[in-house]
């Protein structure tokens, strides 16, 4: 056989195998959405979130922290929408302005209503009761793709008054049982009231709920080194209908790695039977990233014991049991906070890439945001 022919008939062979469905990822597309410390009013964007919506856009929001980086800012909630699967994006908008409000939003989860079609952004309002009392649980919605959003509702009426901070990441609606249709949003609470804590609503987000609860330990005081202390959060729903929690392990317990927490009744209860440390899933302390889409469980963050370094996305054919032994690297160098999202149409071009946004930075810390595109069997 002639050099040529081999190399074809290698090449239709691996086509071959990406036919069957191998994941072989590969970034094919990548934007800056927010660069802070320009010109304007915003010094620093954090917190990105990834959202599919029903008709088919991608909406990515961050905090537009005003002054300085620090969690405790007056901020606006920024966002951008793409109505052609990442390629362009809208400008951005402000859709919540704390004006001076020291202690302002934190953000956040969005959550889309498949049934309905609306989209809901559930943060945080005096979170750390910096001047201000008390905290507060907003939720704004938008029933037009994100063009236009309610004014802020006030869900700590229903939930009492917390300290809670949902995601950052997407909530979820349950598809399958139990209790499909169910709208799930987990988040965390103040450093010594920490856990994971979750909130539901069984109505499309009119009436909420509190569900199931994993504390922290010792609960309501303050936390020495490796201590129990379950913090940001990212929940997705596993085709059996259970839900996995991926939760950030805020003072090391047990590992510098994620812990994965489940639960079997639509967000009722977290069992610590159902509690497991990954160390496949090695974490420098962060939030991060989580995504089923088709049976294949994804999980992106900075992959490193001590430092918010090398965003990289992993997969597992087995809800988690294991992950594969290929990565994909998506930035080597300062990476924080990610989300992740797919789009759900019935276009080809749906089934073959996911999303991700991350905080992204050159030198030593992120300056900005981004979004990329990554093809699932694009690596061959
Ligand atoms: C939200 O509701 C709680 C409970 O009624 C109240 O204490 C709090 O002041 C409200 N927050 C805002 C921002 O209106
Ligand atoms: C669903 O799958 C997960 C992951 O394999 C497993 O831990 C869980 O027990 C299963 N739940 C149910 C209700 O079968
Ligand atoms: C980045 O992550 C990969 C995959 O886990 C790992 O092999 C590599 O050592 C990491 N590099 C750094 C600098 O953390």
């Amino acid at each position: 056989m002639n050099p040529f022919g081999l190399l074809l008939s290698v090449y239709f062979i691996r086509l071959a195998v990406a036919g069957n469905g191998e994941i072989n990822p590969l970034i094919t597309e990548e934007k800056l959405l927010w660069v802070g410390g320009g010109a304007g009013e915003v010094h620093t964007y954090r917190i990105p979130l990834l959202t599919f919506t029903t008709r088919g856009s991608l909406l990515a929001f961050a905090e537009g922290r005003k002054t300085s980086s620090g969690d405790m800012e007056a901020k606006f909630i920024a966002l951008r929408r793409s109505t052609d699967r990442g390629a362009t994006w809208s400008p951005t908008s402000y859709i919540v302005n704390d004006g001076i409000h020291t202690d302002g939003s934190n953000l956040g989860s969005i959550v889309v209503d498949e049934e309905t079609g609306a989209l809901l952004l559930i943060y945080s309002l005096c979170f750390y009761r910096y001047h201000c009392s008390p905290p507060s649980t907003m939720l704004i919605e938008s029933l037009d793709d994100g063009l236009t959003w309610s004014a802020p509702r006030n869900l700590s009426v229903q939930l009492g008054v917390k300290s809670f901070i949902p995601g950052p990441g997407f909530g979820i609606q349950k598809r399958y049982p139990p209790a499909k249709g169910r709208l799930v949003v987990c988040g965390h609470g103040t450093i010594v009231g920490d856990g994971v804590f979750c909130i539901l609503s069984d109505d499309h987000g009119r009436t909420w709920r509190n569900g199931a609860a994993l504390k922290s330990i010792p609960y309501n005081q303050p936390k020495q080194k490796q201590d129990f202390n379950p913090d940001e959060c990212q929940p997705v729903e596993l085709q059996n209908g259970s839900i996995a929690i991926f939760v950030r392990n805020q003072n090391n317990y047990h590992c510098h790695c994620r812990m994965v927490v489940r639960s079997l009744d639509g967000g009722e209860t977290l069992p610590v039977e159902e509690l497991k440390f990954d160390q496949t899933l090695v974490d420098p302390v962060v939030a991060a990233g989580a995504l089923q889409k088709d049976g294949v469980l994804y999980f992106s963050n900075p992959a490193n014991s001590q430092n918010r370094v090398n965003m990289t996305l992993r997969w597992s054919l087995t809800d988690g049991e294991n992950w594969n032994n290929e990565v994909l690297q998506i930035w080597q160098g300062p990476s924080g906070y990610s989300s992740l999202t797919s789009l759900k149409g019935d276009n080809p071009e749906d089934k073959k890439h996911i999303f991700i946004i991350y905080e992204k930075g050159q030198k030593d810390y992120c300056e900005t945001v981004s979004f990329a595109k990554i093809h699932l069997y694009g690596g061959i």
